[in-house]
């Protein structure tokens, strides 16, 4: 049943070209210069007059959302909001008809989330759902969703529901950026081939996995670990040191990279890992000057680089390449060796992987 991996997440964590692709089939249709999507296309009035979109998630889900944000603004140019369902649902919210809620959900039975929904829809919100498991409570409760068909996720820490939580949310803000005519034909176009070409990125990111292991084995003994991005890979940051702390139990927190020197900075030691996230694209000279900051520190800085890299090449530790993409598509990439690294971290550790200590898989309590 874990197809000869040790563990589901490993599995699932390769599951990702894959699953990735299932998500867009039938969807992107690149040569044509189409995405279809029906829960959109029936509902595009709704979202092309919204004057705000709310995203409400809870733990990895609200990562992708946040990733979805930059998405939305950059590509469609709508305003959105991120917000926890826990905090959104208690705190009284400002909702109206022309606002459009959007729930992201691996499970589709995460409570919160699922009264999020409630409270909007109650409000006069039109309510779309982006869940993964078929005929869930949150698929039904919504007005209308989209599933990312990324298949049934064993491991309790969500590999394979993220990478395909952000495959959905990119179509549907391409799709919007279209309908909306902010878009020339040719980006447009150029989003839609380089979508298709993930996967296959995707897969030469798994490629690292060996190095990853060796990387692994030097930082297994950590207490502490910091994580830095910026732009569309701050969510990521957040992401990785989630899904250390989860499964390995080792303290690790995410950050902007620029709010570094606001507090955490003092935090940095030849003790403490600094992982960061240094893409090409999206900053890049700023992200360098953080990690000269580190450095001068004396901090041990794992950096996940394009492939190429030669300046962080000179100042860290350890790098990880992953293959050029368009700057909006790096989550997608950026996330895989950060699941890795948190894997063979918790192996070495004797963690219970799959089934991490005090978590449940859908928590359908308050
Ligand atoms: C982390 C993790 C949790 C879930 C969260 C939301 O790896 O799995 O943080 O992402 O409990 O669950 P869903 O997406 O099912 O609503």
């Amino acid at each position: 049943e874990k197809g000869g991996y040790d563990h589901f997440m490993l599995k699932e964590i390769y599951e990702q070209p894959r699953a990735i692709k299932d998500t867009y089939r039938g969807r992107l249709l690149a040569d044509q210069g189409l995405i279809r999507m029906a829960g959109i296309d029936l509902n595009m009035e709704k979202f092309l007059n919204a004057n705000r979109i709310i995203i409400v998630a809870c733990g990895t889900s609200w990562h992708a959302g946040l990733v979805a944000e930059y998405i939305f603004e950059d590509l469609a140019r709508i305003p959105v909001e991120v917000e926890y369902a826990s905090e959104f649902r208690y705190r009284n919210p400002v909702i109206t008809d022309k606002d459009v809620l959007i729930a992201i959900s691996q499970s589709g039975e995460t409570a919160d989330t699922l009264a999020a929904i409630k409270l909007a829809k109650d409000r006069g919100a039109f309510v779309f759902g982006v869940c993964n498991v078929v005929g869930s409570s949150i698929a039904r409760e919504t007005d209308a969703g989209a599933y990312t068909h990324a298949g049934p996720e064993i491991g309790v820490a969500s590999t394979k529901a993220f990478t395909t939580q952000i495959t959905v949310l990119t179509l549907m803000a391409l799709k919007l950026a279209k309908a909306k005519g902010v878009f020339s034909e040719t980006k447009y176009r150029e989003y839609l081939t380089e979508l298709e070409n993930i996967p296959s990125k995707v897969e030469k990111s798994l490629e690292s996995n060996t190095l990853i292991e060796i990387i692994a084995d030097v930082y297994k003994d950590s207490t502490n670990c910091l994580y830095l991005g910026r732009g569309y890979n701050f969510p990521v940051a957040l992401e990785g040191a989630l899904k250390l702390k989860e499964i390995s139990y080792i303290h690790a927190e995410g950050y902007p990279a620029a709010e570094m020197k606001h507090g955490p900075i003092a935090l940095i030691d030849e003790h403490m890992p600094v992982f960061v996230i240094a893409t090409k694209k999206g900053h890049y000279e700023k992200v360098v000057s953080n990690i000269q900051e580190i450095k001068s520190r004396k901090g041990k800085i794992i950096a996940i680089v394009t492939e190429g890299d030669e300046q962080v090449k000179e100042l860290a530790d350890h790098v990880i390449e992953v293959p050029e993409t368009l700057e909006s598509l790096t989550p997608l990439l950026t996330t895989i060796p950060l699941q890795l690294l948190s894997y063979h971290i918790a192996v070495m550790r004797g963690c219970n992987v799959d089934q991490p200590r005090n978590l449940a898989k859908s928590v359908t309590v308050e």
